[in-house]
């Protein structure tokens, strides 16, 4: 069986600083995945890579057994943080979404695309604002709609970064269940970065623990180990005793 993503000795600089070092990891197919690991940890450059957006300074990376720059881009759907979204793209939410099945503009989009992404923008309860727009969203809004954009070309790896991220919670368990949904339905490799603990525990499978090294990768029922968390976050388990000013590492 093909994995989902193969990396070998993955390392990434920006300038002097080390972002990624030595990343191996083997992650089958089909399984959603959660990334944790504090702010900085290279959780988002470890996305660009396999988004193909940024190229690692050394290490082999393998998407369904196939080199990255060889791999359609079909194959791959990436939503960035939310952070980075673009909202002054003049169209409407349906066309932002309509542009992830059609190369060209939304005007020519097919009724049965159109069908497509309406059913997508229900699943996600976002069918209320999919004639606004973009400008007018809300952050949690607007990711939505590009969540809709990538969800609904049924790419083979889907790249979630912080997709909960300026989402109430209780539309979060509510999101975090779709993207589960979806992953079983579709048969999708996902990996998704997230802050939320209690979410990667309850809706994903595997767990990746980073900080600029792969501390853990693997089941989530072994992830939150002490000794694990206190390689990734410098503290154990959810006691926060963060001192502010204090910049030793205890
Ligand atoms: N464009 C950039 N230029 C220079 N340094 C960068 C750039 N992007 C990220 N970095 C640095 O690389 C490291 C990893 O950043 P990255 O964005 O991957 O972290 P992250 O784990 O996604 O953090 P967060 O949880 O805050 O989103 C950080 O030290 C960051 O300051
Ligand atoms: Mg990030």
């Amino acid at each position: 069986m093909i994995n989902a993503i193969e990396t070998k000795d993955l390392n990434f600089r920006y300038g002097n600083i080390n972002a990624l070092e030595n990343i191996n990891l083997i992650i089958p197919q089909e399984k959603f995945v959660s990334i944790l690991g504090p702010n900085g940890s290279g959780k988002s450059t470890f996305l660009r890579i396999l988004a193909g957006i940024i190229k690692p300074n050394s290490g082999k990376i393998k998407v369904f057994g196939q080199s990255i720059d060889e791999i359609s881009s079909d194959l791959i759907g990436y939503v960035p943080q939310i952070k980075t979204l673009d909202r002054n793209f003049p169209a409407i939410a349906i066309e932002l979404v309509l542009s992830g099945l059609n190369h060209r503009w939304a005007l020519n989009s097919t009724n049965e695309q159109k069908d497509k992404a309406n059913f997508v923008l229900e699943q996600l309860n976002a069918i209320s604002y999919s004639k606004k727009p973009l400008n007018q969203l809300s952050g949690g809004q607007l990711q939505r709609i590009y969540l809709a954009r990538c969800l609904v070309r049924e790419p083979q790896l889907l790249l979630l970064d912080e997709p909960a991220t300026g989402i109430d919670m209780i539309c979060e368990t509510n999101l975090n269940g779709i993207i589960q949904n979806f992953s079983k339905v579709k048969r999708t490799s996902i990996l998704m970065v997230t802050h939320d603990w209690t979410s990667a525990y309850e809706h994903t499978e595997d767990v990746i623990l980073l900080n600029r090294k792969l501390i853990y990768y693997g089941d989530k029922k072994n992830a939150f180990s002490n000794e694990n968390l206190m390689q990734t976050f410098s503290h154990p388990q959810h006691h926060h005793h963060i001192t502010f000013g204090n910049l030793s590492n205890v």
